[in-house]
């Protein structure tokens, strides 16, 4: 499922151009030519998993305190969008089946982040994984990936089928060791970090490398260089129409 893999994934949808993680924001990276979209899934206080990034509201929507406070009802009466732009006032934090249906009737491939509120990991890795085995059409291009070493190895448990990303910020001295556990089919790592020696040394493992945020695309053309093989960006369409000759 990972054959299809772009050169370039719509961060958060296209969160340059729109409230990130929105369906919008998923209509503007398809818009934009994007081919995958990475999104995060976090759960409600009744367990519904939807898309945030942050622990808290108080960024990305009308309302206030940690998003596990919140029932699914109580989230959907929020805006998520006017802190963005006027424009998009009433898009709502959409549910994970919501953007599943639309991602899918996009044609889009889809880098499912999930992103537990502090404590509840596997809750979220099980329902994230359930959800995409109910919802996720057969055979599209499909990535399941945390920094959360304990979703990691529910999703392997659950879905083996489906093929993980190891996130990595400040990797631990073991994580080949932990990559091999978890059965990592990629290394997802900070792009600011890198050099061509740590490239190197991820990709000695076999595994892709995709580097997280790139929005420019000098940047991104030097990871590139250094064998990463995607990297996920605010601005889909801006970095395609600059790396039109090493971007697919
Ligand atoms: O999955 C890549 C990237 O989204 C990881 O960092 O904080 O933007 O979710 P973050
Ligand atoms: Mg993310």
């Amino acid at each position: 499922m990972l054959s299809t893999l772009p050169r370039l994934i719509g961060h958060r949808g296209a969160k340059e151009s729109a409230p990130e993680n929105t369906l919008a924001s998923l209509r503007e990276a398809a818009r934009q030519g994007a081919r995958w979209v990475e999104v995060d899934v976090m759960l409600t206080r009744d367990r519904r998993p939807v898309l945030i990034h942050d622990d808290t509201l108080n960024r990305t929507t009308s309302g206030f305190g940690p998003v596990p406070d919140l029932t699914l009802a109580e989230l959907k009466r929020l805006d998520a969008g006017s802190w963005f732009d006027p424009r998009f006032a009433g898009e709502s934090v959409p549910t994970l089946e919501e953007a599943l249906v639309l991602i899918a009737d996009l044609g889009l491939g889809l880098n499912l982040e999930i992103k537990p509120y502090p404590g509840q990991d596997v809750p979220t890795a099980e329902i994230a994984l359930d959800t995409l085995k109910r919802l996720w059409p057969a055979g599209r291009p499909l990535l399941v990936s945390s920094f959360e070493v304990p979703c990691l190895e529910v999703a392997k448990a659950v879905a083996p089928e489906i093929p993980r990303g190891y996130l990595l910020w400040d990797p631990p001295a073991d994580w080949a060791a932990i990559a091999d556990r978890i059965g990592a089919a990629t290394l997802n790592v900070h792009q600011d970090r890198q050099t061509a020696e740590t490239v190197a040394a991820y990709r000695a493992t076999g595994r892709p490398v995709l580097a997280y945020t790139v929005n420019d695309a000098a940047r991104a053309r030097t990871l590139f260089d250094w064998g990463v093989a995607a990297v996920f960006t605010d601005a889909p369409g801006r970095l395609a129409a600059a790396l039109a000759d090493v971007a697919d």
